[in-house]
């Protein structure tokens, strides 16, 4: 039987690919990706079609959307070849005017803080397998404990690491690509403790100045719990991206919330979202899923007070074993719920800090000094 195939003579020109994938939308820039200039190199040839985007995250939410869409497109155009789309990405700053001279961590170009009014509640947890969920996706991160009185992230990632001194500059501790620093690495736990409040606020200053963190596109902080000075210290001396606040279901926690925001309101730190952690146990021999610190509740405060629920994190033995075993639960078992759920919180904060980037590297610039032909 002599089909005639649509075979690879089929007439195809770079640039007739390159009209047919600029024209898609991007769904979260609701903009067309050649408006949106994530179209890099586009080849042809008999045997391949390759187009590369390059996106505004690493975690960029509709990465595998764009990728079918593309395909739908060009599927009746390529004849017999094959079509590749590859991803590269490019972080840029959400806050570009943090190029300033306050700003004490000039080189990284997104300052996450991780918070939560109660403690105990998963903040480090979370902010430990976010950090790595970027950093495995391809971003530069950093990872800074300013949790000076109850540092984890020793704990979090092999307590025996020290850092480096070069030219009066400390040299964070670098594990599984990300870059590390807590007092921990430094002073024993029971030292810290007895610290007073500006020897506090003093040790976290040298943490953003002192520490040589060089091009970041995101900087994790753990914070510690409450509403206090750390919180005060790192708003005036940083431009943050944004905070995170993590909560448990229970109502005791999520009164929090409501006071976490209320601080980072009043400091201007935009609040990127809700994790709800510890959401749910499923029992391992029988299946069934209980709401140990009750249900939705997070979903519903986060509702009244209009911020998005970025996710719900289930309660895991694998992710406590993870948390004191010094590998994040994200590399060591990416599959698990929790894992998946920590990697839509790194997604939720690569790509909305990618929108509020894109918008700022496209809005014109306000010199005030335009000139009027
Ligand atoms: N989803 C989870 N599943 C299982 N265990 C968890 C989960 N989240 C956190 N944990 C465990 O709960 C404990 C407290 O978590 P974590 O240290 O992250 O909280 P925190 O809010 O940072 O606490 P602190 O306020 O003391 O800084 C840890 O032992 C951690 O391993
Ligand atoms: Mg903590």
């Amino acid at each position: 039987l002599n089909v005639a195939k649509n075979n690879d003579r089929t007439p195809l020109t770079e640039s007739d690919v390159r009209t047919a994938v600029e024209a898609l939308v991007d769904p979260v820039l609701e903009m067309s990706l050649g408006k949106a200039g994530f179209v890099q190199a586009i080849s042809v040839d008999d045997a391949e079609v390759q187009v590369q985007l390059e996106l505004p995250s690493p975690v960029w939410r509709p990465r595998n959307e764009l990728k079918s869409r593309i395909h739908e497109a060009l599927e009746s155009k390529i004849g017999e070849r094959s079509l590749k789309v590859v991803f590269a990405s490019r972080v840029l700053p959400s806050r570009p005017e943090a190029a300033a001279g306050e700003n004490l961590i000039p080189g990284a170009k997104n300052v996450v803080l991780f918070a939560s009014g109660k403690g105990g509640v998963g903040k480090s947890t979370v902010a430990v397998n976010v950090a790595a969920a970027l950093a495995d996706a391809g971003a530069k991160v950093g990872l800074l404990d300013a949790d000076i009185y109850g540092p984890s992230i020793p704990t979090m990632f092999g307590a025996k690491l020290r850092p480096e001194v070069v030219d009066n500059r400390l040299i964070p501790v670098t594990r599984y690509g990300i870059k590390l620093m807590s007092i921990g690495f430094i002073v024993n736990p029971e030292e810290a403790m007895v610290w007073r409040g500006p020897m506090l606020t003093g040790a976290l200053m040298q943490f953003m100045r002192d520490v040589e963190w060089g091009e970041l596109d995101y900087i994790i902080l753990d914070l510690p719990p409450g509403t206090g000075d750390v919180q005060l210290t790192l708003a005036q001396n940083i431009k943050v991206s944004g905070a995170v606040l993590v909560s448990t279901p229970q109502d005791v926690a999520l009164m929090d919330v409501v006071r976490g925001k209320t601080m980072f309101d009043k400091v201007g730190i935009p609040i990127l979202g809700v994790v709800e952690n510890m959401a749910s146990f499923t029992c391992g021999s029988c299946g069934t899923v209980h709401h140990i610190f009750a249900e939705g509740g997070a979903r519903k405060l986060a509702e009244k007070l209009r911020l998005p629920v970025l996710a719900e994190v289930p309660l895991e033995v694998s992710a406590r074993e993870s948390a004191d075993s010094g590998r994040p639960e994200v590399l060591s078992h990416p599959d698990s719920a929790s894992s998946l759920a920590f990697k839509k919180v790194a997604e939720a904060i690569g790509t909305e800090l990618g929108k509020t980037a894109h918008r700022a590297a496209a809005a014109p610039k306000s010199s005030g000094l335009k000139i009027i032909q």
